[in-house]
Parts: C-alpha cells; sequence; structure tokens
C-alpha cells in the first residue's frame, strides 16, 4: 500500500531514549510512500546520530535556525510551508512543555510556532518516564495542546528504558505509522458507533472436535480499521481468528453463533452503524458430547444431528432499533455463483437497506476482494483491490447513505 504517497512529513525529534525508535518509523513512513525530512533539537542528537537520520530519509538533517544552507537562512519557514504535517516523535515532556508556551530558541519549536496553523498539523507522539507522563503539569500540557489544535496520538504501556514499568512509552513504529495514515482519512464517521462482526464461528461436536468455516475475518477487520480511520468508535465482535486488533478498536472475542448473537444483543443497543461480515455457522450439532466421543472398534460412526442457528443480522435488522433510524445496518452475502440476484434476494430477507456481495471462494484468506452494493437504488460494483481499500471505499458509501437518509 501506498497510504502516504504525495505526503510531506516533517519529523522531529527531541531528546529521549526513544529516539531509536524514531529510525524505525522514519522508513515505515517511507515505505507507505512519504517523503520525510527530519529535524533535531541538539538534545536528539545525543541519542542518535544525524547521520543515521540522513542516511534513512536520504534527505540533509536539519538542527538549527542558524543553518546557511538556506539561501534566505529561513529553515523554520522553509521546512514548515511544504510539510502536509509535522510529527514530533519522540516529543519529551520538556518539548511539550515549550510548545505550549510557543516559545522558538531553537530550530523545532520556532518551526512549529511558524507554521500555518490551518494548513500544517502537529501531531505528537509524547515518550517519558511513567511519572513524568502522570504528573498533572504534563496532564494540563496535553490537554491544552489538544485545545490548541494538535493532535497528541496516545502513549504505550509497559517496561520503560529506566527500569519502570507503566505508561509513557511512545508506541511502536507501526502503531505510530497506522495513526499517521488514520489521521490524514476523511473523518466521515465521526460521532458514529460502529458494531461490526467478523471472522467464522466454530460449533461445538464435543470438547475436542467442532464445525467451522474458511472465513479468515480479514475483511470485517479491514472494516473496523477503516470505520475508526473515519472517525468512528468501534466494537468489533470476532469469531475465533488470531488476526491482530485494529489500532483503537474494541474487541470482544466469541467462539460460537449462539455466543456471537449474545454479544451483538449487548453491544447493539449503544451502536449506530452495524455491519456483519461474519461468516456465520448455519447449522449447529444438536447435541454437543460433553466427552470426547471415541472410537468403539466397531468401525460406526457417530450419528450427527444439526439444528439452524440463530440468524444475528436478520434478528437485529428486525428489532425495533434495527427498524428505525438509529441503527443502519449492512449485511454481507458470501455466495458462490449468481452473485447479484442471491444478493438482492438476500438484503430483501435479511430485511437491510445496504448488503454487500461477495463471492466467497474467491475471497476467503486472501488480502483482496471484489464487493458488489445492492441497496433499494441500485447496485454498485466494486473491482477487485485490497481488503482495506474496499474497506475504506465501503464506509465512505455508508456514510453517504447515512447522511442522505437523515
Ligand atoms: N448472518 C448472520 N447470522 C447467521 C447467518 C448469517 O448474522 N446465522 C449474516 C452474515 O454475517 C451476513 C449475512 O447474514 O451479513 C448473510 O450471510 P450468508 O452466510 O451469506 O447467508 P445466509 O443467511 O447463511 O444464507 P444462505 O445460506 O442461504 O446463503
Amino acid at each position: 500500500m501506498n497510504d502516504l504517497a504525495g505526503k510531506h512529513i516533517v519529523l522531529g525529534l527531541t531528546g529521549g531514549i526513544a529516539c531509536y525508535k524514531a529510525a524505525e518509523l522514519c522508513r515505515a513512513l517511507i515505505k507507505e510512500g512519504a517523503t520525510v525530512q527530519v529535524v533535531m533539537t541538539a538534545a536528539a542528537e545525543h541519542f542518535i546520530t544525524t547521520v543515521t537520520m540522513q542516511a534513512l530519509s536520504q534527505r540533509m538533517v536539519y538542527g538549527s535556525q542558524w543553518d546557511a544552507r538556506e539561501p534566505n537562512n529561513m529553515p523554520h519557514i522553509n521546512l514548515s510551508r511544504e510539510a502536509d504535517a509535522i510529527l514530533i516523535a519522540p516529543c519529551s515532556a520538556d518539548f511539550m512543555a515549550k510548545l505550549l508556551h510557543g516559545r522558538a530558541d531553537e530550530l523545532l519549536s520556532l518551526m512549529c510556532l511558524a507554521r500555518p496553523l490551518d494548513k500544517v498539523p502537529l501531531l505528537i507522539a509524547p515518550a517519558m518516564n511513567r511519572e513524568m507522563w502522570a504528573h498533572p503539569a504534563t496532564r494540563r500540557n496535553v490537554a491544552q495542546l489538544t485545545a490548541d489544535g494538535a493532535t497528541v496520538f496516545d502513549v504505550g504501556q509497559g517496561d520503560q528504558a529506566c527500569g519502570e514499568t507503566g505508561d509513557g512509552r511512545i508506541l511502536e513504529p507501526q502503531e505510530l505509522l497506522d495513526d499517521v495514515i488514520a489521521f490524514f482519512q476523511p473523518k466521515t464517521l465521526a460521532g458514529q458507533h460502529v458494531l461490526v462482526t467478523a471472522g467464522p464461528t466454530y460449533e461445538a461436536i464435543d470438547p475436542v472436535r467442532g464445525i467451522t468455516n474458511l472465513s479468515s475475518g480479514k475483511m470485517g477487520f479491514a472494516i473496523c480499521r477503516a470505520a475508526r480511520e473515519a472517525g468512528a468508535e468501534v466494537t468489533l465482535v470476532a469469531g475465533p481468528v488470531s488476526l491482530a486488533t485494529p489500532r483503537g478498536v474494541r474487541r470482544v472475542d466469541v467462539r460460537s453463533a449462539r455466543d456471537m448473537l449474545q454479544a451483538v444483543q449487548e453491544e447493539a443497543p449503544a451502536a449506530t452503524v452495524f455491519i456483519a461480515t461474519a461468516a456465520v455457522a448455519d447449522w449447529r450439532p444438536a447435541n454437543a458430547a460433553d466427552q470426547k466421543i471415541k472410537k468403539d472398534g466397531s468401525g460406526r460412526t457417530p450419528e450427527l444431528s444439526f439444528v439452524e442457528n440463530p440468524d444475528i443480522l436478520a434478528a437485529v435488522a428486525q428489532s425495533p432499533r434495527g427498524q428505525s433510524r438509529a441503527l443502519y445496518c449492512v449485511g454481507f452475502a458470501a455466495e458462490s455463483h449468481d452473485l447479484l440476484a442471491n444478493a438482492q434476494a438476500k438484503r430483501l430477507r435479511k430485511g437491510v437497506p445496504l448488503l454487500v456481495g461477495n463471492i466467497g471462494p474467491a475471497t476467503f484468506g486472501q488480502d483482496d476482494n471484489a464487493l458488489l452494493l445492492v441497496d433499494e437504488v441500485g447496485v454498485k460494483d466494486m473491482a477487485r483491490d485490497t481488503k482495506l481499500s474496499l474497506a475504506r471505499k465501503l464506509i465512505a458509501e455508508i456514510a453517504i447513505r447515512m447522511r442522505a437518509r437523515g
């Protein structure tokens, strides 16, 4: 993916041991298509060399407002005018205090003060000891910087270089990258609460065996990420899959269709959008055995009989909330053939305004997919693409439809 293609990021480093992670972050930003201009404070140079950052960014590193390489001798103006964002990672407690007061006694803070507020967003990735992070002065500074328009990213939790354990570590480079990418996505679902089901369900035959299906959960997880990037609060009810939870998404793990129904019913009252991507098992063994079913040596096989599972999507869509404007329901259809006809019939059967068809065998486990959106107005094709790209387009389509119905 090239989610940052065309973006020019000024990456500011301030003094802290987390500077070693800025090297990896710089690479990750470039890999995602951005160009990166590094600016370092004198304190940062105690932790990592300009040589390292120059080699990784493929550009001269700036560190002084008296840098004569700029013909007009105004690096603070030149560097900030060409940036799509200034990202300070790591941002020390001291530097946050400095930004807060509009101090400008070295290049990086001078540049932050001189940036056009409406054009160049300031992104801050704090990194400090847990006591410093918890200190009332830092709490005040975070609140004020946010009020002044900066975006202050979360901190990580865990072992710190000082030997203590707690909040205040810088996020991992991949997490910061995800947050930067999310920052640039349009906030089409701000204020919404999206509930998503994803993955297969597992229906027990006995304590060691069960039936399930080939759904990987990737499409549903991509939708969660896209909804979060679009500014929504997101709750994911996931069947048994081992995928990492997208950043900022609350996850509830379940196993069977009945567990999934219960979790969804608990979460649905707070949701404003419900997207059912889970490949819910249609049937479960009628009588799951409490103990492992043993072979008796006769060659006889166990008699399995099945009962139908509850239809989670239909239950939610046909509930009073699903029938009202308070909850917008989106179904998926995993088909093997006749996609359009099956998707249209399924939309009516489930009672949902929007149904998204895909060919199950062509997409299960893959990183790409092709979608067919069916609503009361008509049909829209989404050509084969990565699941994340399709998820972002689908979220945009959902936002348009929600706005249209008021
Ligand atoms: N679904 C659900 N609960 C079920 C079955 C399906 O919530 N017990 C949801 C799926 O998450 C999906 C939609 O309903 O959003 C359609 O699922 P699909 O498996 O394609 O269809 P089925 O309802 O199982 O119908 P059929 O077996 O006839 O294709």
